[in-house]
């Protein structure tokens, strides 16, 4: 008893006189303060109370006396998914009150596309290549998790996918390396806010370290390998981005790296992100992912896993509990140093510091009005309108006129709020979600929608409902339909081998064509979905991907063109599941495709006389490129300038462009600026973005678009896997899409 006193005073105490003087010393003595709480404190920790932190438990059924016993005994460092607020305050004041030391748990939850109010799926978001709307979003993603006592997000999911059948594509923010690093930062800021030990704001963690989104086949967990030069130019710099802004923590992936699963991977895990990048967070690992290395045949059982898994740089362990069971063992036999552990609860404690839970430990009592507030609906109904896609609009079928007599609204997702709320949404209500039905309804009067689901489901295959929809579509002026995937059908582990329309929509669609009505297709999906069989049968399509909470209003606010849609797609979208995988920025082959080679058809191999890296059957090019999106109004590029035609790496090369509104509409164009280094020690893309704007123009206006690039910007991992510059020829590109036909470039050199 004397000695759980001492031992409390001598931690209260360094709290107490570090805390007082920390609000008024500089960043670099509270720095001093903060590594001297942590001495501190670990001074006095036993083995089992480091290991404790170390390990995270999932609350799975309510609270058990052995869970809060645990808790008591310092054997828990942190929970995910635990129940409710009420819950958390509950175990948080036995971590406080009962247990030896009173560090505070530091609770976690996959807050993937917000809380409450639900935004668009990740991948949707990132076509809105709004990077200040997602940090909006993230904002208040973590305002309403942590006023429901959350204290940390295991997002954002920074994977690169080049696979649309992997279902985690959904998480992530597309193909391209630049675009998921301008909005790892915007998430990471959302979430964090400028000082993370505002309770407002939620540590965010840098997910799937590494490689995870290139997994073979697209088929979740599975295996990737990835050489350096192409890891570190395509796969690490979103991560790289999110850790230099100052993101809390990282996760380790499922998958196995090169024959290293990336939970033991020290060259990932202590070689890249703490020695060459310097973060200072703490390493979660993903959920079992230590002991799934036994299955990887990498950890011969749960001891070996623990072992390889602490070497590696895991400091926290995710729902397994292998680092429970063995690191004592481990430590008392001399295999672990204990300066690992002590490095390991270190970065931990060091989170927990600087999210302010040993001041500030419970949770706020959970507040209805924190959650749904009306502005933050709004930026929800932002965000879905930026990120949907026009993919086609032939003869301006849309806008449609507000006045139209009658609309045939058809399709299983018109009316589906779970499904609009995609993947990842444990939070999200389906009564909170304003459906494209309820949204048109209110807009153009209930008794001038005629609606019909016509399928059960997105699934289903009975057409038992078709006629229905046949004859509502003739009786009406116009046809939207809105059909694609449910939620169900993207996320983890759920990969797709074939990307159509599931069930019965496609000949929905070809019946519904028949009439001869206009039909705008609206497609809801978690992924991008191969529909050529379809798209020629219908006028105009939208894509809307999985809208969140606020779909329908944004949808129907594009529909009826209080707004031009302005999205442009983070990925490319293949003509057929063989193409795959399918990226922009791939390099050019000895035997680079010749546009001669583009239209041919899917079907029968048609001229097997060929000798170019393309396909017998089916055309080489996407169906809808990175980078493209339509929008009510057509905007024109004039020819680019640039300050001078050869730079040394010390200069910035100034690209200059005019874009024009030449439309109707009001609109906002994302213009993108490309580049390619002609030849280097490796081989180059064909093109790597480098930069985007949005320029919003009136019809008739006119605006001049600059854009600067700098040797970063011409800079890679080059063969000796140094990053800088290589002398030589370059193309730049700035206009629309990612495709030739939609751009326009110059060529410079870049010179010692
Ligand atoms: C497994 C997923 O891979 C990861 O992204 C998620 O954060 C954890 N489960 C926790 O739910």
């Amino acid at each position: 008893m004397k000695d759980k006193m001492i031992v409390i005073m001598a931690v209260l105490a360094a709290i107490i006189a570090t805390a007082c003087n920390e609000k008024t010393s500089s960043l670099q003595e509270a720095e001093i303060i903060l590594e001297k709480r942590m001495d501190s404190l670990l001074s006095v920790m036993t083995l089992e109370e480091k290991i404790g932190q170390m390990s995270q438990v999932n609350l799975e059924s309510g609270i058990t006396e052995a869970l809060l016993e645990s808790i008591r005994k310092g054997e828990i460092g942190s929970l995910l998914n635990a129940g409710d607020a009420i819950n958390r305050k509950q175990l948080q004041q036995v971590a406080m009150k009962e247990s030896r030391l009173g560090i505070p748990l530091i609770f976690g939850r996959d807050v993937i596309h917000g809380y409450r109010t639900v935004f668009p799926i990740p991948l949707a978001q990132s076509c809105s290549w709004n990077t200040s709307l997602v940090e909006k979003a993230a904002a208040i993603a973590a305002y309403e998790a942590a006023s429901d006592g959350i204290h940390w997000t295991f997002s954002p999911m920074l994977d690169i996918a080049r696979d649309p059948r992997w279902g985690r594509i959904a998480e992530g923010n597309g193909e391209d390396s630049y675009l998921g690093s301008q909005l790892a930062i915007a998430m990471v800021k959302g979430y964090q806010g400028d000082d993370l030990s505002d309770p407002a704001s939620l540590a965010a963690c840098a997910k799937h370290f590494a490689g995870y989104g290139a997994a073979e086949g697209g088929r979740d967990y599975n295996t990737t390998l990835i050489p350096e030069t192409e890891l570190r130019n395509v796969y690490l710099p979103p991560f790289h981005a999110a850790v230099k802004a100052n993101v809390a923590t990282v996760m380790s992936a499922f998958n196995d790296l090169n024959g290293t699963p990336a939970t033991a991977n020290e060259f990932l895990l202590r070689k890249i992100l703490r020695t060459e990048w310097g973060f200072r967070g703490f390493v979660v690992s993903d959920w079992n992912s230590v002991t799934e290395m036994i299955n990887h045949g990498y950890a011969a059982g749960e001891k070996d896993a623990a072992l390889k898994a602490v070497q590696a740089g895991v400091d926290m362990e995710m729902v397994s509990r292998s680092f429970t069971h063995y690191l004592k063992e481990l430590v008392q036999s001399g295999t672990v140093d204990e300066k690992l552990i002590d490095d390991a609860v270190r970065n931990i404690l060091s989170i927990k510091f600087r999210k302010g839970l040993f001041d500030n430990p419970y949770p706020q009592a959970p507040d209805e009005i924190t959650f749904l507030r009306p502005e933050n609906l709004e930026v929800a109904k932002e965000l879905a309108i930026q990120s949907t896609v026009l993919l086609k609009n032939d003869n301006s079928v849309l806008p449609l006129r507000e006045n139209i007599q009658s609309l045939a609204v058809i399709g299983p997702l018109a009316d589906a709020p779970l499904e609009q709320l995609g993947m990842w949404t444990p939070d999200g209500r389906v009564e909170d979600a304003i459906t494209p039905l309820a949204a048109i309804r209110k807009k153009i009067g209930k008794d001038r929608v005629i609606y019909v689901p016509a399928l059960e489901t997105g699934r289903s295959t009975d057409k038992s409902q078709f006629a229905r929809a046949v004859a509502a579509a003739r009786n009406a002026s116009a046809c939207v339909v809105f059909l694609g995937e449910e939620q169900i059908l993207s996320g983890e582990a759920h990969s797709r081998a074939f990307l159509d329309l599931p069930g019965a929509q496609e000949e929905l669609i070809t019946e519904l064509a028949r009439t001869g009505k206009p039909i705008v297709l609206v497609i809801m999906a978690g992924r991008p979905l191969i529909f050529s069989r379809i798209s020629g049968k219908v006028q105009a399509i939208l894509y809307a991907w999985h809208g969140g909470t606020m779909a329908g209003p944004a949808l129907t606010d594009l529909l009826f063109g209080i707004v031009s849609p302005s999205g442009k797609l983070s990925v490319s979208f293949p003509r057929a599941e063989g193409q795959i995988p399918l990226y922009y920025n791939h390099r050019n082959t000895g035997r680079p495709p010749q546009p001669e080679n583009q239209g041919i058809p899917a079907g029968t191999p048609l001229d097997p006389v060929n000798f170019t890296s393309n396909y017998l059957d089916l055309d080489y090019t996407p169906e809808y490129p990175f980078g493209y999106g339509l929008s009510y109004t057509t905007f024109e590029y004039s020819p680019v300038t640039l300050s001078s035609p050869e730079i040394t790496a010390g200069d910035t090369l100034i690209v200059r462009t005019s874009l024009s509104n030449k439309g109707k509409y009001n609109g906002t164009e994302i213009v993108q600026i490309y580049i390619r280094d002609m030849v280097g020690s490796i081989t180059r893309p064909v093109k790597e973005l480098k930069g985007f704007q949005r320029i919003t123009l009136k019809p008739g206006e006119s605006r001049e678009v600059t854009f600067k690039l700098t040797a970063t910007d011409l800079s890679f991992y080059r063969k000796d896997l140094t990053f800088g510059t290589e002398t030589g020829e370059f193309m730049v590109w700035v206009g629309k899409s990612s495709a030739d036909h939609d751009l326009k470039g110059i060529s410079f050199s870049l010179s010692e």
